[in-house]
């Protein structure tokens, strides 16, 4: 089968190669012990993790070479009884590794019925993003209906999966971008308000909310942080997501007492990969959303397998928008 392997962790124009490999048994990473489902890739996505891993910068770090890529949009291939799809279906499916290759393997409690509303390409975006949108905001944020929330990085992919399970959730959502045309993107994507970032940021922040947000959700980091912690009300939660913007702020905690907020982090992939039975209701929960139309994975770039270093230096280069995936079997 044709796949993209990392081959050097020498950043994305010169780690990775296109090549000509056996096709994997029927064990998935994660489970190796296990039989899993076998699904043939139409897409694969691209996310952060695979641009820091042609650096070694990821925590995740198999030894060289090796297939990137944790998550695709495909057709099952073979299925181990008892599982929630079979041979034929259409699926979304998390492997962790593995997915920028013409087959990957997922375990079952990761792979999910892809419906007919949803291309490959939206499929290949569904599961990281919109599980850590699920898990960071529902489940470690609190955010309840009727709450506010404030996104940064919004019109990425983290950003815009939160802005639609937001939604979902019931609550009024704010965008913060940096430029025009980003946000027109988080517009579509479902933000209430859509901002752009500039010196008074805050204070419209503040004026939008009615004085304050109940939750912020930052994929971005660095020096912005202080400023969203005093964007929050009462009782308001700020959760650390991750850190686009390069440097790890640091929280000054008086700030917390004083004003009865929370720094809350949230780290989707340590926290569920070995609780099957979460995996599926989490699923179960997004499929819901995708149902009732509030989920639909804006998919802002599409690349053939061999352009995987021009997908990578678009996130990169902060010019990602929505979900960047490979189309492994176009069409
Ligand atoms: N905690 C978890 O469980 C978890 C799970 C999945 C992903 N993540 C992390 O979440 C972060 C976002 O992932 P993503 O897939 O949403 O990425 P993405 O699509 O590239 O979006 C990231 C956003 O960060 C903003 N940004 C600010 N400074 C940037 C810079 N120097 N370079 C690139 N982007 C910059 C950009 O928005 P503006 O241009 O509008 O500022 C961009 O849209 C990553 O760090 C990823 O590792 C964490």
């Amino acid at each position: 089968m044709r796949a993209v392997q990392i081959v050097a962790e020498t950043g994305p124009d010169t780690a990775l190669e296109l090549v000509e490999l056996p096709e994997p048994g029927s064990s998935p990473v994660m489970t190796p012990n296990e039989e899993g489902v076998v699904v043939e890739v139409h897409a694969a996505g691209v996310s952060f993790p695979e641009l820091l891993q042609t650096r070694g910068q990821y925590q995740l770090k198999p030894p060289l070479p090796f297939v990137p890529g944790s998550e695709v949009g495909g057709v099952v291939r073979s299925a181990p009884v008892g599982a929630s799809v079979k041979e034929g279906d259409r699926v979304a499916a998390f492997c962790a590794l593995g997915a920028w290759a013409e087959t990957a393997v997922a375990p079952e409690y990761f792979t999910f019925a892809l419906t007919d509303e949803l291309d490959f390409a939206q499929g290949a975006a569904l599961i990281l993003n919109y599980h850590t949108a699920y898990f960071c905001l529902l489940m470690r944020g609190r955010l309840k209906a009727g709450e506010t929330v404030l996104v940064h990085g919004a019109a990425g992919g983290v950003g815009t999966a939160s802005l639609q399970v937001a939604k979902a959730a019931g609550a009024s959502t704010i965008a913060l971008v940096s430029t025009e045309e980003k946000a027109r993107v988080a517009e579509q994507a479902g933000a209430d308000h859509t901002i752009v970032i500039s010196d008074g940021w805050r204070d419209e922040v503040k004026e939008v909310s009615g004085g304050g947000v109940d939750v912020v959700l930052d994929p971005v980091g660095g020096d912005r942080f202080t400023d969203s912690l005093r964007t929050l009300r009462e009782n308001g939660r700020l959760v650390v997501v991750g850190f686009t913007g390069g440097s790890i702020p640091e929280v000054r905690v008086n700030r917390l007492l004083l004003n009865n907020t929370e720094v809350v982090g949230a780290g989707w992939g340590a926290y569920v990969m070995s609780k099957p039975d979460l995996n599926r209701e989490v699923g179960a929960a997004i499929g819901k959303m995708v149902a009732d139309g509030f989920v639909r994975p804006p998919v802002g770039g599409r690349f053939p397998l061999e352009q995987a270093a021009d997908a990578l230096r678009m996130l990169d280069e902060r010019r990602a928008t929505g979900k960047v995936v490979l189309e492994v079997r176009p069409g």
